[in-house]
């Protein structure tokens, strides 16, 4: 299912959203990060499928690698880190916190009684349980039924609390909040809602360095025009996309590309918000092979940047994420093999989705001129899911693409 949505803009990027994100916070977010030892140093991959791209019958596919960002396996690390630093700057004002000695511990024993908590669905609650433990506070995650006990432990191995509800996702965020109300905690969630805001604001600009990254990896340094005629965005809560519309929005202003999220039908949460107008929670059973997107409610948030410059909102099932999996994995050839997470090569669903279809791909613009992004945000950070996907390990499959670069002059 694909909707546009016509009140997609292409004016220049509007002051009333760059007050809350903009390029510069974003590069500001991105050079703070550089310092912690759990982001990878230098850009992440932003690979080139020319054979999918003949295959699918378009003119270029770019895969920026989200796996690579950082040990935690997703393009999370880059969100409730950022979150974190901005506020311990604002609990301790006059201290003058240094935002780079924080995320290295320098201010452990000021924060030691700090408690942050959140809601999950696995990625974002790692990599706050990640951050909390860099600089040195307590950190309690809240799981809904459906989180895997895979990701339960890779959670606690970062020395988080887990409290574990019967419920939904959606129940989760209102179980953290309850807590943190109850013990005078802090809740850092990636998604917003009534009289919380400046949070999940924070987690969606340290999102804009990938956007970052893509500008420097794809264009000539001043290019008024994007590399790219199409960027593919998966949408949970609509944090990811919203921090990377926004930075490529500001950036290349009226020439910038056309914006398409994907989310799973069971979790169509900005689809139907895309409908509705305004920000609302999904029609279906929230429950996907595609945990991270499994989010029954769009963050208001984020609804405000998508809502004025995603151009088309659709659906996918389960099966088109892990046939994308699959075929990223297969690689061979010219493309590079790779290791796409379920929630991860949800983008690239997206694309081969509308491809099969001459009506759907007219629709969105899509042919032989196109040049495309998606963007992997996870590897296999379930392995067991992966692998039982996949069919194949992910180790398997990075040896592939390790032998793939060894044999390839790039
Ligand atoms: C791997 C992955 N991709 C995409 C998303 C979607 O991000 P958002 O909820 O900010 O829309 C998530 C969210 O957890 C995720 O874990």
């Amino acid at each position: 299912m694909l909707i546009a949505n016509s009140r997609a803009s292409r004016d220049a990027y509007p002051g009333v959203l760059k007050s809350i994100l903009n390029v510069e916070a974003a590069e500001q977010s991105r050079a703070w990060l550089s310092a912690w030892s759990l982001i990878s140093r230098g850009a992440t991959p932003l690979w080139d499928l020319n054979d999918a791209a003949a295959q699918l019958g378009v003119a270029h596919i770019s895969v920026k690698d989200e796996a690579f960002r950082s040990p935690l396996g997703s393009f999370k690390a880059l969100g409730a880190p950022i979150a974190l630093i901005r506020l311990v700057m604002r609990l301790w004002p006059t201290h003058d916190v240094d935002p780079k000695a924080l995320i290295v511990g320098g201010y452990a024993e000021m924060v030691a009684n700090l408690t942050v908590v959140s809601a999950t669905d696995g990625n974002h609650g790692k990599a706050l349980a990640a951050a909390a433990q860099a600089v040195g506070c307590q950190c309690v995650i809240v799981l809904h039924a459906n989180v895997s006990v895979e990701r339960e432990r890779a959670i606690a191995a970062y020395g988080a609390r887990i409290v574990r509800i019967a419920g939904s996702y959606d129940e989760s965020v209102e179980h953290a909040a309850a807590l943190a109300k109850a013990n005078g905690w802090q809740v850092v969630s990636d998604t917003s809602y009534e009289g919380y805001e400046a949070i999940p604001r924070d987690v969606m600009q340290g999102y804009g360095a990938i956007a970052a990254e893509i500008v420097e990896q794809s264009s000539m340094s001043g290019a008024a025009r994007s590399a790219f005629t199409h960027v593919f965005l998966q949408g949970g809560v609509g944090g990811l996309a919203a921090g990377i519309a926004s930075f490529l929005w500001e950036r290349y202003g009226a020439a910038r590309p056309r914006f398409i999220v994907v989310e799973p039908s069971q979790a169509d949460c900005l689809y139907q918000s895309a409908i509705a107008g305004y920000a609302t929670k999904a029609t279906g059973s929230v429950d996907s092979v595609m945990a991270g997107l499994a989010c029954g409610e769009a963050s208001p948030l984020a609804w405000k940047i998508l809502d004025r410059c995603i151009d088309d909102f659709m659906l996918i099932d389960d099966r088109d994420a892990i046939d994308a999996m699959r075929l990223l994995a297969a690689g061979g050839g010219n493309d590079v093999p790779i290791v796409a997470g379920e929630s991860g090569a949800a983008g690239f669903a997206g694309l081969c989705v509308l491809m099969r279809s001459p009506e759907l791909a007219r629709a969105v613009g899509l042919d032989r001129h196109s040049r495309v992004l998606v963007i992997s945000t996870e590897g296999a950070t379930a392995p067991d899911v992966y692998a039982e996907l996949a069919g194949e390990s992910s180790q398997a499959v990075a040896a592939r693409q390790q032998a793939w670069l060894c044999n390839t002059v790039r």
